[in-house]
């Protein structure tokens, strides 16, 4: 796990420290333990890649940092210290699972903006496509009338909107072009981190290619973190800097991105990549893995993913592998990689005791 002990390296590129985080639901039968300890450090100017199987609380997680976390779900416990540049280059650090409804409203947008999953449904229907864009650039800053058409029509640009999109109900555009529109909505006011939550999946790939280099273009030119979720491998590939995969609830292995495919260390790492289909294969079967995910009612003992692992071992039944830097920068929890690299702190308290999990 990562927090401060397993990487001692919060400094000044730390951008966002997420420590222990759970977000749970409430159900009748019993807490969906959703996101159950995630710990994890986001720097700045990296894109960071979010991956796992459907239902393993990329979503949750997301909307947690973004305090976005709505009843039935709630936090349960754990930080999100997001890092923020004031004068000259000192930072201070606020807690965003703490912060009033209101600073943190202004945080949405202004530093930390969404494109959430479904974002091409999330427009209004009845309304222009400027007014969506205009009238969140209002909410959330002070430009006049006329700096905020400027910067609605510079982002446009940017996503490749011709101006007179500005003019359209969303019924108008295909599917791309709504979702360019949530891009540039995003981007509108210079936020220091965007979380795009699957932001491509729904579309065409030849249009999926093209918004992704978009994306990543935009991230590198406006220096603009980019938290990028999709269970999608093959997405992550092209766009990541580093990885996370995360698996019922938490995050199992962390690692630069040409590491993760080079050398995946964690079996479940390794299923993934083995299931991404080739390039015009069916895209929608995840082959490489044997059984299914399990509830977040009722999580596995020990290592989550030992009822499906085809390496496990007897201690994987029974104790919950620790996060370790076994390589430079890359993180694993799994029993097969039992000692850290020299130097490197094995996370102590960031993994769930076995007695928690049940
Ligand atoms: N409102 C809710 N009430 C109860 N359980 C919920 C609720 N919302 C989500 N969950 C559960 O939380 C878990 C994580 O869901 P989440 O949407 O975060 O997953 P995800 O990784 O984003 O999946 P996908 O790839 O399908 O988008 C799932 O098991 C889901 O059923
Ligand atoms: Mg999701």
């Amino acid at each position: 796990m990562m927090n401060a002990q397993a990487m001692p390296n919060v400094d000044e590129q730390t951008l966002l420290d997420i420590k222990g985080l759970k977000i749970w639901y409430r159900t009748t039968r019993g807490n969906a333990q959703a996101v159950d300890g995630v710990d994890l450090i986001i720097k700045r100017n990296e894109i960071f890649g979010l991956a796992g199987e459907s239902g393993c609380g990329k979503t949750t997680l997301a909307r947690g940092i973004l305090g976005l976390t709505k009843l039935p779900g709630y936090i349960e416990a754990g930080e999100a210290i997001y890092y923020r540049q004031v004068s000259g280059s000192s930072t201070v650090g606020q807690d965003l699972l703490t912060l009033p409804p209101h600073e943190m409203r202004q945080m949405r947008w202004r530093n930390i903006a969404y494109v959430p999953q479904g974002a091409m449904n999330v427009l209004s229907p009845t309304l222009r496509i400027e007014k969506q864009i205009l009238d969140a650039i209002y909410e959330h800053s002070d430009m006049s009338k006329e700096q905020a058409r400027a910067r609605m029509l510079e982002c446009m640009e940017m996503v490749g909107l011709e101006p007179t999109v500005a003019r359209m109900y969303p019924h108008e555009l295909s599917g791309g072009m709504k979702q360019r529109v949530t891009i540039a909505a995003a981007i509108s006011l210079k936020p220091g981190l965007i979380i795009a939550d699957e932001p491509t999946t729904a579309l065409d790939v030849n249009v999926q290619q093209v918004i992704l280099q978009e994306l990543k273009d935009i991230a590198a030119s406006l220096g603009v973190t980019l938290i990028y979720v999709t269970h999608d491998m093959a997405v992550h590939a092209e766009m990541a800097d580093r990885m996370g995969i995360m698996y019922s609830g938490l995050m199992v292995e962390v690692a630069p991105v040409i590491e993760t495919f080079k050398e995946p260390l964690h079996p479940y790492t390794q299923g993934l990549i083995a299931s991404i289909p080739a390039i015009g294969g069916d895209r929608s079967r995840m082959v490489g893995i044997p059984g299914n995910a399990p509830s977040p009612l009722a999580w596995p003992t020990g290592c989550r993913f030992h009822p499906r692992c085809p390496k496990a071992m007897e201690i994987c039944r029974e104790t919950v592998p620790p996060m370790l830097e076994v390589a430079s920068g890359h993180y694993v929890a799994c029993h097969l990689y039992p000692t850290p690299i020299s130097g490197a702190t094995p996370a102590s308290g960031a993994t769930p005791a076995p007695e928690e999990l049940n």
